[in-house]
């Protein structure tokens, strides 16, 4: 009996110490948290703190947030690329876009690259300062790939010219997989695979009207998903354009992590600038007056797949149920497509201007105050997005994965919708309400992002990289991780 009080005592001073000792480390871990530097992701800390060097094979993040060198490469390599068609410079979307800033901006580098490509157009072949592109012209196959025995005979005999290439590039399955699988040197990069497309599946059937084809039965999209499963181990790297598609690629494709790649596109940053005087020069050559104060843009083929026929039901209502809206906005519209006609009938609001060449593009960027793009088509990434956000907007797009994942990542960039008619309308008022100061905000929190990780430069940077890693394996680890001040976005 005698003895509990004084165990009483003891055991309430030691709490009193444990107690003490907590708040003091809280405090001191909050205050070395808050002011002494950033609060870096937990992978982050662990990196810098050992001050080790990161195998970039196994980097699980995107590259693009990794600082490159800006010095010459510390070897020039000769690489080979394999790729449907080589577009002409100023009209290219998609994959061929990509091949095309990416080879240009590696050739200035210095690397020598040869294009097995089916024969393109004369005046799409670059001509003299391009001299470290080599053309290897085949005619394409029945089916519209490139003749796979042509383009083989070709590679093997400038690989076997005493000077073999160090590394290979695939865009999609330009080289098919029956022959890919003899290269380990080889990177392929996806612009789309069919698990991302059923999302599209879905989506295209509930907007399906009834005298359109049903989408795919889900049960087909499965098995060629599937397919993909199986051939896709038959190329030894694989690069991810979104977050999104690497996490499928390890999760679903079941690829070994270090052999997925996650490296977003970048488009060209001396192109693609925020440049007002451009802008207000594009509003008065429109005749844009002055009481619109809200001017949306959309570009790119006005069809289905891109959600035109929604963007048009969401502005026919609103433009009927609210006078205001319609006296103070306007949609301007790049490109061309079935849907032209109709977005022409909506009114003196609409202003289809046709394809734009890289020049008017640019303009057209700068003189819109949000970029609204409603796709329904989940595979890949579009380039508008990326071209947008470079040119300084705040950006509207549906809310697809490889969108939130890798673009607008927040509201801080811009916003995001479901794409429903009610769910768009909602973001349009909501933007609309929102006002100029809250679009600059944006449109300057997403240039800083996309200046970080979407131009040419970082891609091209990124993809050397990657081409001398697995040229050499020495080139594999990377000292200086992240973009300045370790932050990550
Ligand atoms: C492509 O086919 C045409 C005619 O069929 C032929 O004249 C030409 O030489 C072929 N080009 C190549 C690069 O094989
Ligand atoms: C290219 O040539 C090198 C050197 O002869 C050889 O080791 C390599 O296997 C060749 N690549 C292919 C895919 O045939
Ligand atoms: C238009 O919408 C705004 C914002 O929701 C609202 O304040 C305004 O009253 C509406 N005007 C009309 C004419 O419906």
């Amino acid at each position: 009996m005698a003895k509990t009080p004084t165990r009483n005592i003891s055991s309430f001073r030691s709490l009193c110490k444990v107690f003490f000792i907590s708040v003091l480390s809280f405090m001191s871990a909050f205050y070395w948290c808050q002011y002494s530097r950033p609060c870096y992701s937990h992978y982050q800390i662990e990196k810098e703190e050992n001050n080790q060097p990161i195998n970039l094979l196994t980097f699980p993040s995107a590259w693009n947030h990794l600082t490159f060198s800006s010095n010459p490469p510390p070897k020039l390599l000769k690489i080979a690329l394999f790729v449907k068609k080589w577009p002409h410079r100023s009209h290219a979307g998609g994959l061929e876009r990509h091949a095309l800033t990416l080879h240009y901006a590696l050739a200035k580098r210095g690397h020598e690259t040869h294009i097995f490509t089916a024969s393109a157009s004369k005046s799409s072949l670059p001509v003299v300062p391009d001299r470290n592109l080599y053309f290897h012209l085949s005619n394409a196959s029945a089916a519209g790939y490139l003749d796979q025995v042509s383009i083989w005979k070709q590679f093997q005999t400038e690989n076997s010219t005493g000077r073999p290439f160090d590394v290979v590039h695939t865009e999609s399955v330009a080289l098919r997989h029956r022959l890919s699988r003899y290269v380990k040197n080889l990177a392929v990069s996806w612009h789309g695979i069919e698990y991302e497309t059923i999302h599209s599946d879905i989506l295209r059937e509930i907007f399906r009207t009834p005298e359109e084809e049903p989408a795919k039965p889900l049960s087909e999209r499965a098995m060629r998903v599937a397919e993909e499963v199986k051939f896709f181990p038959s190329y030894a790297h694989h690069v991810a354009t979104s977050d999104h598609a690497g996490d499928i690629l390890k999760r679903i494709y079941m690829i070994p992590e270090e052999r997925v790649h996650i490296i977003l596109n970048g488009v060209d940053e001396a192109v693609f600038k925020h440049e007002v005087s451009k802008g207000e020069e594009f509003r008065r050559k429109l005749d844009i007056p002055d009481s619109k104060s809200l001017v949306l843009g959309m570009a790119g083929r006005l069809v289905r797949d891109k959600g035109y026929p929604l963007m048009f039901e969401a502005l026919t209502q609103m433009f009927k149920e609210n006078a205001t809206f319609r006296e103070t906005s306007v949609v301007l519209v790049a490109g061309d497509g079935p849907w032209a006609a109709r977005y022409r009938n909506l009114g003196g609001n609409v202003r289809v201007l046709g394809p734009l060449d890289q020049t008017q593009l640019k303009m057209f960027y700068n003189a819109i105050d949000i970029f609204v793009n409603p796709t329904l088509r989940a595979q890949g990434l579009d380039h508008t997005l990326l071209e947008a956000t470079l040119s300084g907007k705040p950006l509207m797009a549906t809310r697809l994965a490889s969108i939130t994942g890798s673009v607008i990542v927040g509201t801080k960039i811009g916003y995001t919708f479901s794409p429903t008619v009610t769910s768009l309308k909602g973001a349009l008022y909501r933007a609309w309400i929102d006002g100029r100061e809250v679009w600059e905000q944006k449109g300057h929190a997403a240039l800083q992002r996309g200046l970080m990780l979407f131009t040419a430069n970082k891609m091209a940077s990124a993809y050397e990289r990657l081409f001398l890693c697995i040229s050499n394996n020495i080139y594999c680890q990377h000292q200086t991780p992240f973009n300045s001040n370790g932050i990550k976005f």
